[in-house]
């Protein structure tokens, strides 16, 4: 199994997984407006890859939350084939630890918290999404200790929120062969694991 940072070339194989994984229309959801016209979070946005294959995907998009920066976590998918085999909550933990790394102080998401609290996600008071949305389902993660005290309003759209650049301007950025099972990684150029 390999952990790849997505490339652009990537893109429209990781669109078609999201269409296998949600139902139709998906698109349509409100998270989507806060992601149009704004680029992803490129180092956040990781594949895991089997053969080749993709099996698994997440992205992030930078957004505001009463005018302060935060992460919009999603999607996040796993290939039907390879669901509950712990690929979903492998991608969760290496990208909010690499957030983490990366600075950033505060993570959401619109999703089930039966699934998210897992990984620490509670319920956000205070933090409107774009309607219709459940407020149930809006949820929000620390990644600095009280990062989302009194950080309430509206979620808007962040196409000025700079995220950080490529450490390697080569094109392709490094694979890391992993384990899922350990966890043991180990640095491989793109492709030759
Ligand atoms: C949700 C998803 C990303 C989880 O990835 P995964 O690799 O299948 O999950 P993991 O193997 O890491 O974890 C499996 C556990 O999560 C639970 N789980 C999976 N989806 C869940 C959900 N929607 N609600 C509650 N629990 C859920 C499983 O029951 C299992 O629980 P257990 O550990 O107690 O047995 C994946 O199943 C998927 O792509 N689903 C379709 C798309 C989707 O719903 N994406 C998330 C919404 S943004």
């Amino acid at each position: 199994m390999e952990l790849c940072e997505e490339r652009p070339s990537d893109w429209h194989e990781v669109e078609a997984l999201m269409d296998l994984c949600f139902a139709p229309g998906r698109t349509a959801l409100s998270s989507y407006r806060l992601r149009e016209d704004v680029e992803p979070v490129a180092d956040l946005c990781l594949l895991l890859r089997q053969g080749g294959t993709l099996r698994a995907a997440i992205r992030y998009w930078p957004v505001r939350v009463g005018g302060r920066p935060a992460l919009l976590l999603g999607p996040v998918a796993v290939h039907p084939t390879a669901q509950g085999e712990g690929l979903g909550g492998l991608l969760m933990r290496e990208s909010l630890a690499r957030a983490r790394a990366l600075g950033w102080q505060r993570v959401m998401l619109v999703g089930d918290a039966p699934y998210y609290s897992r990984f620490g996600f509670a319920r956000l008071d205070g933090v409107e999404m774009p309607p219709p949305t459940n407020p149930d389902r809006v949820l929000g993660l620390e990644l600095v200790p009280g990062a989302w005290v009194d950080v309430t309003g509206q979620v808007t759209r962040a196409p000025g929120i700079a995220t950080a650049p490529p450490a390697d301007p080569e094109p392709g950025p490094a694979c890391t062969e992993i384990d899922p099972g350990e966890g043991s990684a180990k640095e491989t150029p793109h492709g030759q694991a």
